[in-house]
């Protein structure tokens, strides 16, 4: 069953201050890096190469998400993919399952995931995965499943920032387009957890539109309290 509520989707509380009062801005991203990647680390540890195992409640949550970042994909065969946290590397099947040829480079913090993903998929043609984000190179497309959710104990303001960061460096990524996905400002005011982000759809649709390109879509009708983002740099 696919649950609407993010409060299901990740089963523990985090009560630790990351705030990083006196942090500057690269030392935040540090700390980010270090604690989120901490966090997701112990997922595959407990749970391996599973949805749960990249704190998703179910697999069809998790495909569900993938079937709507995928839209962003506007031709077949033949484009290249950059899976921008890609965890264990469960969109590789997906894709395969949709699409006659691709090219896929997975990038993620944690190195666990990295080796899960290799143990998993690395014998594929055409697809690799990195624990380096300098090792990514600019595709046609870039996807970004979940990364922006658990912010554990950051304070709003500064994922907020991180957020957009991470959003140019999409951006610079991809020639054809990208697509996130962010939980929403209108879930239930509370059910809404204090170590995750959620964000305004209307303040990303628009900076999107603003910052990246003419061609935006807003995704907010699947069942899920969450959005997703279609940026078409290319029609
Ligand atoms: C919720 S999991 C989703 C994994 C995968 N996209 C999926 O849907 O199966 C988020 C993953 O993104 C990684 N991650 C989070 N922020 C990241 C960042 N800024 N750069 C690289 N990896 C990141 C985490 O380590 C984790 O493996």
């Amino acid at each position: 069953m696919i649950t609407n509520s993010p409060a299901d989707q990740w089963t523990d509380t985090n009560d630790q201050d990351f705030s990083g009062e006196d942090a500057g801005v690269g030392e935040m991203r540090e700390l980010i890096k270090a604690t989120v990647s901490a966090y997701y680390t112990d997922k595959i540890k407990q749970h391996g190469p599973t949805a749960q195992g990249v704190d998703w409640n179910s697999i069809e949550s998790q495909e569900l998400r993938f079937w709507q970042l995928t839209r962003i994909i506007d031709r077949d065969p033949g484009f290249s993919l950059n899976d921008y946290g890609c965890g264990y590397g469960a969109l590789v099947p997906f894709l395969a399952s949709r699409f006659s040829s691709f090219e896929y480079c997975g990038f993620d913090w944690s190195k666990s995931m990295i080796e899960e993903a290799n143990r998993l998929y690395s014998d594929r043609s055409r697809c690799r995965f990195v624990a380096e984000n300098e090792l990514m190179q600019p595709a046609d497309y870039t996807i970004a499943s979940g990364i922006f959710n658990v912010k554990l104990g950051h304070r709003d303001a500064d994922w907020q920032r991180y957020i957009l960061d991470v959003l140019h460096k999409l951006d610079t990524l991809s020639t054809g387009g990208f697509s996130f996905n962010i939980l929403t400002s209108y879930s239930d005011p509370e059910r809404q957890r204090g170590d995750l982000f959620y964000g305004d759809p209307c303040f990303f649709f628009d900076y999107c539109k603003r910052q990246f390109s003419r061609n935006v879509a807003l995704l907010h009708d699947y069942g899920l309290y969450e959005f997703t983002v279609l940026v078409r740099k290319q029609s």
